[in-house]
C-alpha cells in the first residue's frame, strides 16, 4: 500500500485524488489545499487540511499546484528527507527544496475538472534522484493503470513543449474553426469526423505522410481565396504562418 498526500485542488489534483481513491493499492492519507473550500466536500472520504503544519506522514507528497508555486510550497513543507514530487511538465526537479527527496510525476494528458479521465490513457513521465523513489513512483502510476516513462528533465521539457503544439495549439485552431463555422450559421459538429480522422491517421502513418491540403499541394488560388475569406488580421497571420511552414516542410517554397 502506498500512502500519498496530495497538495493542491486544481484539475490535476482532483483527477489524481479520484484515481488514487479508487485504487486498492493507494491510500490518500490527506489532501491539502491553501483554501479549504475547494476540498471540503471530500472530507467524508479523506482527511482535508489547509494547514501545512498538520501534514501527516506519507510515502509520497504530490504537489499538483501551479508551476510558480512549486518552489515556495516545497520550502514551506515542515519536514525533510521524504519523497516530494511535482506534476509539472516544464518545471525543473531542482525547483523542489533540496531538504526533500525530489521527484517528478508528470501526467502527459490534458485535465479539466469536469471531464472524465481514464488513467489507462495517461502516460506518466517519472523522474527521481534516488532509485527506490523511482520505483515508488512507477508503482504509484501502475496502481492507477498508467504506463510510466523514465525521462530526464530535458526530455520532459521537450515533451511538454510538444504537448503545447499538439494540444493547446490544435485546440486554439478548433476555436478559430468554430468561429468560422458560426459566422456562416453552419454547425461546428460537422467537422468532428475530420478532427477524429486527423488524430486517428497518425496511429498508422507519420505526421509528414498524413499531411494534405492546399499548402501541401501549393494550390495558390485556393490559398489566396482563403486569405480573402478571413476577416480578422490575427487569423490571416496564423493561416499564412502555418501555410508557409507546411510549404517549407514539403519543399513547396
Ligand atoms: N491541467 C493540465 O492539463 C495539466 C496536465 C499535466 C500537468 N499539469 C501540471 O499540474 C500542475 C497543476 O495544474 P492544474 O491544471 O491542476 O492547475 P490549477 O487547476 O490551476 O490548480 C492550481 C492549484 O495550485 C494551487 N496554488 C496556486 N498557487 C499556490 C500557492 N502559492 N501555494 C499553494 N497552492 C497554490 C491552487 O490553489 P487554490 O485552489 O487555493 O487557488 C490550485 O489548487 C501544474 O504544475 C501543471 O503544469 C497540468
Amino acid at each position: 500500500m502506498i500512502k500519498v498526500v496530495i497538495l493542491g485542488a486544481g484539475n490535476v489534483a482532483t483527477h489524481l485524488f479520484k484515481a488514487f481513491y479508487a485504487s486498492e493499492d493507494v491510500t490518500v492519507v490527506q489532501w491539502y489545499n491553501r483554501h479549504l473550500k475547494a476540498i471540503d466536500l471530500h472530507k467524508n472520504k479523506v482527511d482535508v487540511t489547509d494547514n501545512l503544519l498538520e501534514l501527516k506522514e506519507a510515502d509520497v507528497y504530490i504537489m499538483a499546484v501551479s508551476d510558480d508555486a512549486i518552489e515556495s510550497l516545497s520550502e514551506q513543507l515542515p519536514f525533510s528527507q521524504r519523497l516530494v514530487v511535482h506534476t509539472s511538465g516544464s518545471t525543473s526537479l531542482y525547483a523542489i527544496e533540496q531538504k526533500h527527496y525530489r521527484g517528478v510525476f508528470y501526467p502527459l494528458q490534458t485535465f479539466s475538472k469536469n471531464t472524465e479521465v481514464d488513467f489507462g490513457n495517461v502516460p506518466i513521465c517519472v523522474e527521481a534522484l534516488k532509485k527506490e523513489d523511482l520505483k515508488t513512483l512507477k508503482k504509484l502510476a501502475k496502481a492507477i493503470g498508467s504506463d510510466t516513462h523514465k525521462v530526464n528533465t530535458n526530455q520532459r521539457q521537450a515533451l511538454h513543449l510538444a504537448a503545447v503544439f499538439v494540444n493547446n495549439f490544435s485546440n486554439q485552431l478548433y476555436r478559430i474553426a468554430h468561429e468560422l463555422t458560426e459566422s456562416q450559421g453552419v454547425e461546428f459538429d460537422i467537422l468532428k469526423p475530420l478532427i477524429k480522422e486527423t488524430a486517428a491517421k497518425i496511429e498508422t502513418i507519420s505526421p509528414f505522410m498524413a499531411q494534405t491540403g492546399p499548402a501541401k499541394r501549393n494550390d495558390k488560388k485556393t490559398i489566396k481565396r482563403h486569405l480573402k475569406q478571413l476577416k480578422k488580421e490575427e487569423h490571416k497571420a496564423i493561416y499564412t504562418l502555418l501555410t508557409e511552414s507546411i510549404k517549407n516542410t514539403h519543399g513547396n517554397n
